[in-house]
């Protein structure tokens, strides 16, 4: 595992930015696979910001976002897809079509993730998966569990997950879902590169567990591990005090 410290969030984001701008620019037709959380939100502005400067034509590049609650409308307020509307899609020329989500509304949530899954493999896979990390070494809603699952299914929210979320539901965590759609850790496994992203003290543990620990399902992070394509960025912070 790559792992890459610089000395602040505002760092992270831009040093993750121009990544995300370099394969672009190579590629105009990427297929991104994208986090929310507090974590990107730097990442999505410098991203805003270059586009505004006419430095980097989503026009043809396609998304994925990794997880979305179950049982909330795409536009409710605290849903993701709103988070990513308000904070990327749209500030950028991504055309709709281009934008895949996971339907936290479907009557059929096992037949909505396959669908995910198909769509992915349709268009040959993802090219990047940016990554954040919960504190409990959660990625997407891969929560620490006794085993993990390959793909997209529908998982259960750790009560400190839930916490963390509470932001986006007037601070209220009962407000938060229990249950969400989530990338498996295979669908992770199989983007043919990974940057996880990781800022301030309260991920220190988690990064620890997931670069130096044993590949276990209570640390679903760890399972990157496996990649041969991966990279961490971390402020100090995230990094446990170390310096680049
Ligand atoms: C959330 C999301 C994850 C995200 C993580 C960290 O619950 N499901 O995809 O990476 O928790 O969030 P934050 O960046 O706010 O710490």
């Amino acid at each position: 595992m790559r792992v890459r410290i610089l000395k602040d969030e505002g760092a992270v984001a831009r040093s993750v930015a121009s990544q995300v701008a370099a394969l672009i620019a190579e590629r105009p037709d990427a297929v991104l696979g994208l986090p929310t959380g507090r974590t990107p939100i730097g990442l999505y502005a410098e991203l805003r910001e270059r586009h505004a400067a006419g430095e980097i034509d989503f026009s043809r590049v396609r998304t994925f976002n990794l997880d979305e609650f179950l049982g909330l409308p795409s536009n409710h307020p605290a849903s993701y897809r709103t988070f990513m509307d308000t904070h990327l899609f749209r500030h950028v020329n991504l055309p709709r079509r281009y934008i895949h989500f996971l339907n936290g509304m479907a009557a059929d949530a096992a037949a909505e993730c396959r669908r995910y899954e198909a769509a992915i493999r349709k268009v040959g896979g993802l090219d990047l998966l940016i990554l954040g990390i919960g504190a409990n070494g959660h990625i997407g809603f891969n929560e620490p569990t006794r085993s993990v699952k390959a793909n997209t299914h529908r998982a259960k929210l750790a009560a400190g997950t839930r916490r963390s979320n509470a932001d986006l539901f007037g601070g209220r965590a009962s407000d938060v879902p229990r249950e969400a759609l989530s990338m498996g850790v295979g669908t992770i496994l199989r983007s043919r590169q990974i940057v996880l992203i990781a800022t301030g003290a309260g991920k220190s543990a988690a990064i620890r567990a997931t670069v130096d620990g044993p590949i276990t399902s209570r640390v679903p992070a760890s399972f990157l591990q496996l990649h041969g394509n991966v990279e961490l960025v971390l402020d100090s912070a995230a990094a446990g005090g170390r310096r680049r």
